[in-house]
């Protein structure tokens, strides 16, 4: 079976953007895939985060994984950080990441302008961290929105590079984006992603957003002119709206616009105002069922079987490199 690793940045709000452009397509790889899933705990220290809730985020980060139906009993779920080979193996990368490469990493130049007061090491090399995890499980493939495509590219020339330094070591892994979904955008403009950083709450849903705050959201989002239910080029907040409504409905583009044809923006709104709010409620009622000592219990098991996968893979990297003898 191919191997499938993801994860995601425990920071303090998660929106509906990363669970349509991640984890709800990691839930249908399950039963294809030998599937690992990580709480990318050290990548999030790549910007500035509060002892006081980070534990929290953790562990919320986790219960929202198997609230929306990542099974233990399948996957394999664990926190970066205690997996040690996955910092030990980000040095050996970086001995053959060259800053040239680091530093035209889109998601760094952004940080870098955002973070300007906090433009660190950890910031920089992001990217030979996200490598390392990829590349300890012989991952064949990554799930992830359109924004990350550039570090597995990256992650692939590591990995070549490495295999080419020392022999064959490394499995290439290659990206898996869906064309829906890879990239919902903001709900205040719908030329910038939606994005948990924007200073303004209306951009975006987030999974814990009261469903009636939520459809107030739905109803302020931006609209484009004209006054007709369909996507497009030209109209690209109805366009992000529609994939939301389709995304969390199961309902085709098409029929969604035969479905509000001659009625109003008004109308549409108020539809994927239900829709939005149904689906929180649908997860709320899961997530808040979930005990903290089942979440402990079941990242324990995966920690310890992720050990064991990195830790072969550290013997044969140091073996490669000859810092054996
Ligand atoms: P982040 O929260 O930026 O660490 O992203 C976590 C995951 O969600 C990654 O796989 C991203 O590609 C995905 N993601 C983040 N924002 C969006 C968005 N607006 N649309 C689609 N996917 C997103
Ligand atoms: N960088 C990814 C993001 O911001 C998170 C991540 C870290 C990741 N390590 C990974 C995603 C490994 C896929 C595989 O979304």
């Amino acid at each position: 079976m191919k191997r499938v690793f993801s994860g995601i940045q425990p920071t303090n709000i998660l929106h509906i953007g990363n669970y349509l452009g991640a984890i709800k397509n990691w839930i249908e790889l399950q039963d294809k895939y030998s599937c690992i899933f990580s709480v990318v705990d050290l990548h999030a220290m790549t910007v500035k985060t509060d002892p006081k809730t980070f534990g929290d985020n953790i562990l919320m980060m986790a219960k929202t994984y198997l609230a929306f139906g990542i099974d233990p009993k399948k996957s394999l779920i664990f926190r970066q950080s205690e997996v040690p080979a996955h910092t030990e193996l980000t040095w050996i990368l970086n001995t053959i990441a060259k800053i040239s490469e680091l530093e035209r990493m889109t998601q760094f130049k952004d940080k870098a302008k955002q973070h300007k007061e906090n433009v660190n090491m950890g910031l920089f090399g992001y990217p030979v961290l996200m490598a390392s995890d990829i590349l300890l499980y012989d991952t064949n493939l990554v799930p992830v929105g359109e924004d990350q495509v550039q570090h597995i590219e990256l992650t692939r020339t590591l990995a070549e590079r490495f295999n080419r330094l020392y022999g064959e070591t490394f499995v290439l892994p290659e990206p898996m984006v869906k064309k829906h979904g890879a990239r919902i955008m903001g709900l205040d403009d719908p030329s910038k992603k939606m994005s948990k950083s924007s200073p303004n709450a209306g951009n975006y849903i987030a999974l814990l957003d009261d469903p009636a705050v939520a459809s107030k959201k739905i109803m302020r989002a931006v609209t484009d002119s004209g006054s007709e239910i369909k996507s497009g080029a030209n109209k690209p907040a109805l366009t992000n709206l529609l994939v939301i409504y389709s995304l969390l409905s199961g309902k085709d583009i098409k029929d969604i616009e035969k479905e509000y044809a001659g009625k109003g923006y008004a109308d549409f709104k108020k539809g994927l105002a239900e829709v939005v709010s149904g689906f929180l409620s649908g997860f709320q009622k899961k997530f808040n069922v979930i005990k903290d000592s089942d979440v402990r219990d079941i990242l324990a098991d995966g920690e310890k079987k992720a050990n064991e996968i990195a830790e072969r893979k550290m013997r044969d990297v140091k073996t490669k490199i000859g810092l054996t003898f």
